[in-house]
């Protein structure tokens, strides 16, 4: 049983807060990620549970054992950078045995382990090849068999992806889930890349400014983002951002706004009550906004009108950006029914699946 425990972490360097009294609970053998923008503390707290960054405060505990002052060597984690960090001058077999031999296993373990790791990242034909001699991701799974040869309790990745292109990204995305699902060891993963966390996660943890901002499975905090920070950061392209003032007409919640008038469903916010007369932002994901093509709508569903003003097809889908009054609105559509450029018409809006925010607190009205 390997969990990882952050208490209150805490790291500063100068005036700088990177890390700021985090309490965070890895459960044994999950897959977390910790995702954020640049400079918001996640390869601080990484490096922190790797032993590599003192703590200004607070506790980190691997299993049960409390390892602030353990050195990283006796912490039986592993850890896979960006960069690698392959020894230029040694093969891919004695890269992949150093630590083993530092560690004074016999020949034989090492040899059994070195090949076994191999043949799961299916490297076993380069062992006599220097990284040099390897491609970006050839050098990605020799840094990972590395790390597995030592059978660590807790393996840490820091954006071990972000050197790669595009397509080879998307495969080794793949192999790692795969390679998960075999070795059964707690992961703590790290990248600013939210398609790369929503897909790797068990959970993910948002992060900025050096705090969480919310942590859970990667669809319930698509669906249900308690702030708009995380509303804006998780889904590509953005949720999109309304202001919108909340009325009561004939009893009926209503959005409204310049050129919008759009329905609540009844007892989709139960607090809605207070915000009544009040500015909200209304926070709709583009693939939540359909052309209408009927002009019958389905169940909770309410037009706005807008002007299209830019098509950016995509392939799979398209991206219209419409106009409705003074706001800007961004909408996924179906490329065989793509509305035309600078026309006016209607789009529906699921309302069960939008979100409200209070402008001043910038948190999630349920
Ligand atoms: N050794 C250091 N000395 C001073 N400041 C540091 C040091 N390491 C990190 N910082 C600062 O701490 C903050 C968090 O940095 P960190 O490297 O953890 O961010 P990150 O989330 O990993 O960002 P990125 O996505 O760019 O890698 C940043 O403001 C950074 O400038
Ligand atoms: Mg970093």
């Amino acid at each position: 049983m390997t969990s990882v425990l952050l208490k209150g972490v805490t790291k500063t360097f100068g005036k700088t807060i990177a890390v700021n009294n985090i309490d965070l609970e890895i459960p044994d053998k999950q897959f977390v990620v910790l995702v954020g923008p640049s400079g918001c503390g996640k390869t601080t707290t990484l490096r922190m549970v790797a032993g590599l960054e003192e703590l200004s405060g607070g506790e980190v505990y691997i299993g049960e054992r409390l390892v602030n002052d353990v050195p990283p060597k006796d912490r039986n984690i592993a850890m896979v950078f960006q960069n690698y960090a392959l020894y230029p001058h040694m093969n891919v077999y004695k890269n992949m045995a150093m630590g083993l031999q530092l560690r004074k296993f016999s020949r034989d373990e090492i040899d059994r382990r070195v090949r076994d790791a191999a043949k799961m990242l299916r490297i076993g034909d380069l062992l006599d090849r220097k990284p040099a001699q390897l491609s970006g991701g050839e050098r990605q799974r020799v840094a990972m068999g590395r790390a597995i040869v030592r059978k660590p309790e807790v393996f840490l990745f820091d954006e071990p992806l972000s050197n790669l292109d595009a397509k080879l990204r998307i495969r080794m995305r793949a192999e790692i889930k795969q390679l998960h699902a075999r070795i059964e060891t707690t992961v703590i993963y790290v990248t600013h890349d939210q398609v790369e966390a929503m897909t790797l996660a068990d959970e993910i943890v948002v992060m900025n400014n050096g705090v969480i901002m919310q942590r859970g499975a990667p669809l319930d905090v698509y669906r249900n983002p308690k702030n708009l920070f995380v509303a804006g950061f998780i889904g590509a392209p953005s949720m999109n951002f309304l202001n919108v003032r909340l009325v009561s007409v004939d009893g009926d919640s209503r959005l409204k706004a310049d050129g919008m008038d759009l329905g609540l469903p009844e007892g989709k916010f139960r607090s809605s009550g207070e915000w009544i007369g009040r500015e909200l932002i209304l926070g709709v994901r583009p693939e939540q906004i359909h052309p209408a093509t009927t002009e019958q709508p389905q169940q909770d569903h309410e037009w706005i009108e807008g002007m299209v003003e830019v098509l950016e097809p995509l392939g799979s889908e398209t991206l219209v950006h419409l106009r409705a009054g003074n706001q800007e609105i961004v909408a996924m559509c179906d490329p065989d029914r793509t509305p035309t450029m600078n026309s006016k018409m209607r789009f529906w809006i699921d309302m069960n699946k939008i979100q409200l925010f209070d402008p001043a607190s910038e948190s999630s009205i349920a």
